[in-house]
């Protein structure tokens, strides 16, 4: 019997991999593939993008480009990688080919903290697996980590700087005194943030990472829209923070980071999660985290703290993260969530800090040391 989560192709074939998007992240999967990255019996059968010129002059391959990824996902495919982000048609891809019991490896934020709960519901009906390591850390394997290997040991806490783009700027901005709109120019003319950098510097990916990583630590979907995002100054994610307040802190001995921070409640009552600029200690972990860098720091009863620290973004990282996970779908591993049992659902309540620290302009930050 084929077990759960894996789709047979035909004896003796290789399995099919249908890349959906070609950008950063997908271009380098679909080199990968191409160039036989080492993992037998895995081929290339298509890559869907909008654009089929634009693909072709990156060096994607002609003759396996096509604009139909519901076409090719309905005949080509017996694995599925969704690579371009977005809702839609992203989440309807996804639960097509779930629905269909296909595979799917996706790196996509946006639907999983949305749409987490259905698709595992799908998943788990029609048996298809669905993996998601390059969502939260890019490469860094923390999901794997986190619904693996730490089962045998409960997760009541974590807390992490997740989102590169913010943490460049704020390292930026500390290290020389920049202007959040100076740090913010740098980090989009280094290539680390996009041209709309709205879901980063207002801490919406972060929100999104937070709710994966909830899902995989204590068992429970998170309502997206009950994470706050903002500190105690009004303005969302990192947009409030000005060089003043750095200085400040600093004078302190404190450091201002975009955390992540999650702490489990009493079974089936509210997460106490937030993402908040936080002042933390200048000599601790997350202050020495600087540039694009991620860290997570978990806190479990029977193991203490574990910290993971890594690259969070970039082409070729989240790529390792997607291959790593077509090889746990070659060797029948299963959805990310395979060792844990099926999830309930919860919202989202601000923790209040034990203190603040009010900078300059007026802007409060929660303290953590
Ligand atoms: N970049 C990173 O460092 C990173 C890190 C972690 C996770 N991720 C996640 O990885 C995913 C991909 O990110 P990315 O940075 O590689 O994105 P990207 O550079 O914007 O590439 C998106 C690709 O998807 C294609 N696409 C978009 N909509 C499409 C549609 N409706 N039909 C067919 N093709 C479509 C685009 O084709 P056209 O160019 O023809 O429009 C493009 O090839 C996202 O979910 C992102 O959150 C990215």
């Amino acid at each position: 019997m084929v077990p759960p989560g894996y789709h047979s192709p035909m004896a003796g074939q290789p399995l099919r991999v249908a890349v959906l998007g070609a950008g950063t992240v997908g271009r380098e999967v679909v080199r990968a593939l191409s160039t036989g990255w080492g993992q037998p019996d895995l081929e290339l059968s298509g890559v869907a993008v909008r654009d089929l010129a634009k693909a072709e002059a990156a060096g994607m391959p002609s003759s396996r480009l096509t604009d139909a990824p519901a076409h090719l996902i309905a005949d080509e495919a017996d694995v599925v990688v969704e690579l371009m982000g977005g809702e839609e048609p992203a989440r309807t891809l996804i639960a097509a080919a779930l629905g269909a019991g296909l595979p799917v490896v996706t790196a996509n934020k946006y639907v999983l903290a949305r749409h987490g709960a259905e698709l595992e519901r799908i998943a788990r009906e029609s048996g298809a697996a669905l993996r998601y390591e390059a969502s939260v850390m890019g490469g860094t394997p923390i999901l794997r980590l986190l619904a693996e290997d730490l089962v045998g040991a409960r997760a009541h806490a974590f807390e992490g700087i997740v989102n590169g783009t913010t943490n460049y700027i704020l390292s930026e901005m500390a290290a020389s005194g920049a202007s959040y709109e100076a740090a913010l120019a740098a980090a989009q003319n280094a290539g680390y943030a996009e041209a709309d950098p709205t879901s980063d510097v207002e801490g919406g990916d972060a929100a999104d990472k937070l709710v994966i990583l909830a899902r995989l630590a204590f068992g429970a979907w998170l309502d997206r829209g009950s994470v706050v995002n903002r500190s105690d100054h009004g303005k969302p994610g990192i947009t409030g923070v000005v060089a003043e307040d750095l200085a400040a802190a600093a004078d302190e001995g404190l450091a201002i980071r975009l955390l992540a921070r999650a702490r489990r409640g009493e079974e089936r009552g509210p997460i106490g999660a937030a993402v908040r600029a936080t002042a933390v200690d200048a000599r601790s972990g997350f202050a020495g985290t600087v540039g694009v860098r991620n860290r997570i720091e978990i806190v479990t009863d029977r193991l203490g703290t574990i910290t993971i620290e890594g690259p969070g973004a970039g082409g070729a990282a989240t790529a390792a993260a997607v291959l790593a996970d077509l090889a746990a779908i070659q060797g029948r591993r299963g959805s990310t969530w395979a060792h844990l049992p099926p999830a309930s659902s919860a919202t989202s309540v601000a923790p209040e800090p034990a203190s603040w620290f009010e900078g300059p302009s007026g802007a409060r930050y929660p303290v953590e040391r």
